[in-house]
């Protein structure tokens, strides 16, 4: 998307597809308009556009939009859109969120390719202007967003690449500003969404590190990478990723992704691990089908650790940010993993394997401790790890997990500002038991009561309880069956944005 932001308000001089016009709710009483533009575009439609919304019942509710085609020999811009924000009294930064969601929809059905926002009457409310313009080009991005795809025909495909938005001079640099980081973050959310969205027989863990390769080349150098393959990996001792690659033809690749703050780096160094699978067939403790049906999908803790990166690197922010991507492939052949064989793992802790299908946990339990081999001061990994938590948080919430309570609080905080839910779950130590071996320091299942816990104590064992370390569960929300907040049905790109606020938020704390 391109942003402009134009301060000269000579409203039919914008010259677009669309002009978006805020309507408060009370403006609407006896059919008259209070708002600026709206009565300027009334004027010049001849009282079109407000017999229109009387016809129609608009009144400016909170979320209401009304699209009115103006007559172009008059004007330049050939549709106006009524957002309706509700009563100017009862608007936020939410609110308005509600009713850009409903005006982007519109704006994607309608296929337009220009659009210009007058703001000026809903920053004159006092609305942050850098606020609104982050949130307005984030709503865009999700909302536009029409999935990665293979169609020949017909394929949904979204025209709109210029907004410009009205406002007066004194905001005009903030409200850019906020375009400008809403843009960053909504690009890495939908290229998460595209990667967890490609088949496995296109994302191959090879495939994977390509995607690596290519947000280290688009930093221009801020982002430096290192690449693992299977000899390396040997030689590292990651012997459980090496373990889950066993049964695939498609060769395993680590990547490793730093980014550096222009001033150098910084005393606290995040480390993010995203579980990388490209499938899960469930290894030789084969799914059923209904269960290996979306295993294309378990690598979207993988894609989110990237888009977090891409926009870090895209905004600039000032910490050291490493992400890793232990990316393999879990199926059954003849040189598959099998249950109860015992791995000695990167950390030198050995594990009976229980079950095959266990298999993300094995491969973060490596990462991680790469992780901490490589000086990380705080520790998160996203990973499609537990059908169960969906019994926790459904499709809405992902389960979070952590052996620090400030560092919890601080990423739980901070995901629900970002609109993204969150269920603390509370590590009950009597459960830690259930990973017990008889034969290894671990069993790779929790047994009879396996769920979300026992894989995140599981993991715990290898983040250890020095590095503060935090383990979303996100099986649930990575994907959707329903459209709900700002994601329609399909991949969510669920944790870029709590990633990105969260390393601006520890960039704040470390001043
Ligand atoms: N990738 C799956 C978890 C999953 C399930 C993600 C459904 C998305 C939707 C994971 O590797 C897995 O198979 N977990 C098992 C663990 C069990 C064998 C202890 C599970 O949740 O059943
Ligand atoms: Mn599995
Ligand atoms: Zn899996």
């Amino acid at each position: 998307m391109k942003f402009w932001v134009i301060t000269d308000t000579s409203l039919p001089r914008v010259n677009e597809d669309m002009v978006v016009l805020p309507c408060f709710e009370h403006d609407f009483d006896g059919n008259f308009a209070k708002t600026e533009s709206v009565s300027h575009f009334n004027t010049l439609s001849q009282g079109s556009l407000l017999k229109h919304a009387s016809v129609r019942e608009f009144a400016g509710k909170n979320g209401q939009t009304m699209l009115h085609f103006l007559s172009s020999s008059i004007l330049s811009s050939q549709k106006a859109l009524l957002m309706g924000v509700g009563k100017s009294s009862e608007v936020t930064l939410a609110s308005v969120q509600l009713a850009l969601k409903e005006a982007f929809k519109t704006i994607g059905s309608d296929k337009a390719e220009q659009v210009t926002f007058d703001l000026k009457p809903i920053l004159a409310l006092g609305i942050d202007p850098f606020a609104l313009g982050k949130m307005i080009s984030i709503t865009g991005h999700l909302i536009l967003y029409t999935g990665l795809n293979y169609k020949t025909k017909n394929a949904p495909k979204s025209k709109f690449s210029k907004l410009r938005v009205i406002a007066d001079a004194t905001n005009a640099g903030a409200i850019l500003q906020g375009l400008q980081e809403g843009d960053a973050i909504g690009r890495s959310v939908n290229f998460a969404r595209d990667l967890t969205t490609m088949p496995a027989n296109v994302l191959t863990p090879a495939q994977l590190k390509n995607y690596a390769q290519l947000v280290e080349k688009e930093s221009g150098g801020s982002i430096k990478g290192k690449y693992y393959d299977k000899k390396k990996l040997a030689k590292m001792k990651a012997n459980a990723i090496l373990s889950v690659h066993q049964g695939s033809s498609k060769a395993p690749w680590l990547s490793e992704l730093t980014y550096t703050p222009e001033s150098g780096p910084t005393a606290t160094h995040l480390f993010i691990v995203g579980k990388s699978v490209c499938f899960d067939s469930g290894g030789l403790d084969l799914k059923p089908a209904a269960g290996m049906r979306f295993m294309k999908r378990d690598m979207a803790g993988g894609a989110v650790a990237l888009g977090i990166i891409k926009a870090v690197a895209a905004l600039k922010l000032p910490i050291s940010l490493t992400v890793i991507l232990p990316a393999v492939e879990n199926m059954p052949d003849g040189n598959a993993f099998r249950p109860g064989d015992y791995i000695e793992t990167m950390s030198g802790l050995t594990v009976e394997v229980d079950n095959t299908d266990a298999e993300g946990r094995l491969t973060l339990a490596d990462a991680i401790t790469w992780a901490q081999k490589q000086g990380a001061t705080h520790i998160i990994d996203f990973a499609t790890l537990t059908g169960a938590v969906k019994s926790i948080g459904g499709d809405v919430a992902a389960g979070l997990f952590g052996n620090n309570a400030s560092f919890t609080q601080l990423v739980a905080d901070t995901a629900r500002s970002q609109d993204e839910q969150v269920e603390v779950m509370t590590m009950h130590p009597e459960l830690r038991e259930l990973n017990a071996s008889d034969v290894a320091d671990l069993s790779n299942s929790g047994g009879e009561l396996a769920g979300s816990t026992t894989a995140a104590w599981f993991i715990r064992e290898f983040a250890g309880e020095k590095t503060p370390w935090v383990h979303f569960d996100i099986a649930g929300v990575a994907y959707r069956n329903r459209a709900i907040k700002l994601d329609p049905r399909g991949s969510t790109g669920f944790g870029v944005r709590t990633g990105v606020a969260l390393v601006q938020a520890m960039a704040k704390n470390q001043k």
